[in-house]
């Protein structure tokens, strides 16, 4: 049997949030983002964890204003987020509401903490998503060294507040494990779920 008790995973799932947090070259850092197109069809991107916070409850991404995934979060705040750890055969996928932060301190510190190369996608003139001729285009006009505030007001914090987490572990020999937190009344009820 994996040794693993409700309350260890879940401390496992917030350990692994945080090293996502702190280095780039964890699991969970890319994660991928679904949300409900404004046709009502889904959607999905990846986007990189910026932050996670367990006593806060929070997730934190970073994105472009300008982006598809901003207008359909704006209509229906429901995210669901999945991160895989090949490696170790483990998937975490998240459910929760978001919250998109356009002004602020915390939105400020986050783009001032950013490495300028996180930022280039923010000084395109044209909005992602947008046709063009060729493939540079969009960032025609920002190479040569802009203002280090060129770019903020297109950027924005996505924070999500997760309502569930499901963790799945393929990796014990004797079998799959699964376990589903709940968020109720600001705590967690812990359950084993079949895989
Ligand atoms: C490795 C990787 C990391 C990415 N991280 C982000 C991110 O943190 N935020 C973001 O807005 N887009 C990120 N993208 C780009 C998105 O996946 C997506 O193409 C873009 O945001 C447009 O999405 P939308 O049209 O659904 O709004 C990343 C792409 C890759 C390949």
């Amino acid at each position: 049997m994996n040794s693993m008790t409700l309350e260890q995973i879940y401390a496992r799932i917030w350990d692994c949030l945080a090293a996502a947090v702190r280095e780039d070259d964890q699991p969970f850092k890319v994660m991928q983002a679904a949300t409900i197109g404004l046709d009502g069809s889904p959607n999905v991107r990846t986007v990189l964890l910026r932050g996670a916070s367990e006593t806060e409850n929070r997730l934190t991404f970073h994105t472009d204003l300008r982006s598809p995934k901003i207008a359909e979060l704006s209509r229906e705040p429901r995210i669901a987020l999945v991160g895989v750890d090949p490696a170790r055969n483990l998937q975490l996928r998240v459910f929760g509401e978001t919250r998109i932060l356009r002004h602020g301190q915390a939105r400020l510190d986050a783009w001032r903490s950013s490495p300028d190369h996180d930022l280039i996608a923010y000084r395109t003139h044209l909005p992602p998503g947008t046709p063009m001729a060729h493939a540079g285009d969009a960032l025609d006009e920002t190479r040569d060294a802009p203002n280090p505030d060129e770019g903020l007001k297109h950027f924005c914090v996505v924070e999500v507040r997760p309502a569930r987490l499901d963790w799945l572990d393929l990796s014990a020999a004797d079998g799959p494990q699964r376990a589903l937190y709940v968020r109720r009344n600001d705590d967690w009820a812990p359950a084993w779920i079949a895989p």
